[in-house]
C-alpha cells in the first residue's frame, strides 16, 4: 500500500507529485527521516497527525531548499541571519514569528503565532523540497512515542499503509534530530538538543539557556517535547556500570561484560558515530529482549558534551516513566 521510491529524479518527482496532492511523503533528511506534508494544505497536515497517532497537534517543523524561502515565510532576528549563514543547509530548527503572508496552515505550528523553519543538509530532501515548491511539514516519521527511524525500513516498521510513500535515500547520516532553537524573543532558547552542536550555535550568537529540562514544563515552549517520548519496548536503566545475562546493553566503548546481548553505538567512544547508531540501537536491543526474553536496556553512560546532550537527551526520554497509553498499544 505504501510506494517504496528509490532515490533520483523518478522517485524524487513522484514523492514531489504525491505532496502537492495532498498525501503523505516519508524521505530521508540527514538527521532522521520526516515524514513529510504540504504545509499549505491544513488537511494534509491533520493526515500527519492521524497517522502518527499524535495525541496532541504539537507544532511541526517545516521545511524549505533555502534560507530565503524559510524567511518569506518567518521574519528572521538578527541571531537567525547569522545562525542560517552559518548553519544552514544543517541540522538546525530555528522558532521564528510567523509574517502576516505566511501561507502555511495554522495547524502546522499548532495555532502559535511562531514556525519551526529548517533547510536540510542533504542532497535529495533538497531536491524533493525544490521539486515540491512549498514548504513541507514534517516531524520524524515514527508513530507517536516512539524510537525516530534513520533508514526507510523503520518507517515501513511503524508506518506502513498509514502513508502514500516513503523515498528511500538510505540511513540519515546524522542519526538524531535537529537542534530546536527559540528566537522569537530577545534571547536565543535552547528548546532541543540535536544535532548540531550547543557549543557550535554559541560560537555564533555567545551564550545560550535551556528552554527546559525534560522533567520541567514539557508543555510550555515546546508543546512536542513530552518527557517520555523515544519509549522502546524494554524499560531502560541508565548509567550501567555492570551488566546481567538478563540486560540488552547499549554500549559505548568497551562494553560491559556479561550482557545477554550488546550494541555498540561506538567502540571506538566517538559521539558523531553514536548518534548515528542511537536510534537503530534502541531497535535493535528491543528486538533481541523480545527474541532472548531479556528485561531491561542498560545504557552505558556517554559523556554530556557536544552530540552527548542530543543523546543523553533522547535517551533520558527513553528511560522516563511512560503514559500509560504506551502500555497499552505496543507499537511492534
Ligand atoms: O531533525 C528533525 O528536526 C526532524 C526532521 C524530519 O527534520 N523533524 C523532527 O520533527 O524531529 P518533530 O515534529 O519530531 O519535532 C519537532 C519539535 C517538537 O519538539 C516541537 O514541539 C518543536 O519542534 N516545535 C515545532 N514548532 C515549534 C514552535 N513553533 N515553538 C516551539 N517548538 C516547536
Ligand atoms: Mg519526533
Amino acid at each position: 500500500m505504501t510506494e517504496r521510491l528509490a532515490d533520483g529524479p523518478a522517485g524524487i518527482a513522484r514523492a514531489a507529485g504525491l505532496l502537492r496532492a495532498g498525501e503523505l511523503v516519508a524521505f530521508g533528511t540527514e538527521t532522521v527521516y520526516g515524514l513529510g506534508a504540504d504545509a499549505t494544505n491544513a488537511r494534509a497536515v491533520a493526515s500527519v497527525f492521524e497517522a502518527k497517532g499524535r495525541p496532541h497537534f504539537n507544532p511541526l517543523i517545516c521545511h524549505y531548499p533555502a534560507a530565503e524561502a524559510a524567511f518569506a515565510n518567518v521574519a528572521p532576528s538578527e541571531a537567525a541571519r547569522r545562525l542560517a549563514a552559518a548553519f544552514w543547509p544543517g541540522p538546525l530548527t530555528m522558532v521564528l514569528p510567523r509574517r502576516a503572508t505566511c501561507p502555511v496552515a495554522l495547524l502546522t505550528g499548532a495555532g502559535l503565532d511562531t514556525l519551526a523553519v529548517r533547510v536540510p543538509a542533504h542532497a535529495t530532501a533538497l531536491a524533493l523540497l525544490r521539486a515540491t515548491d512549498r514548504p513541507v511539514a514534517a516531524p520524524s516519521a515514527n508513530r507517536s512515542g516512539h524510537v525516530s527511524p534513520t533508514t526507510a525500513a523503520h518507517v515501513l516498521d511503524g508506518l506502513e499503509g498509514r502513508i502514500a510513500a516513503v523515498l528511500d535515500s538510505g540511513p540519515c547520516p546524522v542519526g538524531v534530530e535537529s537542534t530546536v532553537l527559540d528566537l522569537a524573543g530577545p534571547r536565543p532558547i535552547l528548546l532541543r538538543p540535536g544535532g548540531l552542536t550547543r557549543e557550535a550555535i554559541e560560537a555564533v550568537v555567545g551564550p545560550i539557556q535551556r528552554g527546559r529540562t525534560p522533567a520541567a514544563e514539557p508543555a510550555l515552549r515546546s508543546p512536542g517535547m513530552q518527557v517520555s517520548h523515544y519509549a522502546p519496548a524494554l524499560p531502560v536503566r541508565l548509567d550501567a556500570t555492570e551488566a546481567t545475562i538478563r540486560d540488552a546493553l547499549l554500549a559505548f566503548g568497551p562494553p560491559l561484560p556479561g550482557a545477554g546481548a550488546v550494541f555498540q553505538l561506538s567502540a571506538a567512544a566517538d559521539l558523531t558515530e553514536a548518534a548515528a547508531n542511537l536510534f537503530e540501537g534502541l531497535r535493535r536491543l528491543d528486538a533481541d529482549g523480545e527474541r532472548l526474553g531479556l528485561a531491561q536496556i542498560a545504557v552505558m553512560r556517554v559523556p554530556d558534551t557536544g552530540l552527548g546532550l542530543a543523546i543523553n537527551d533522547r535517551l533520558q526520554r527513553a528511560a522516563a516513566p511512560r503514559p500509560a497509553a504506551h502500555a497499552l498499544t505496543p507499537e511492534r
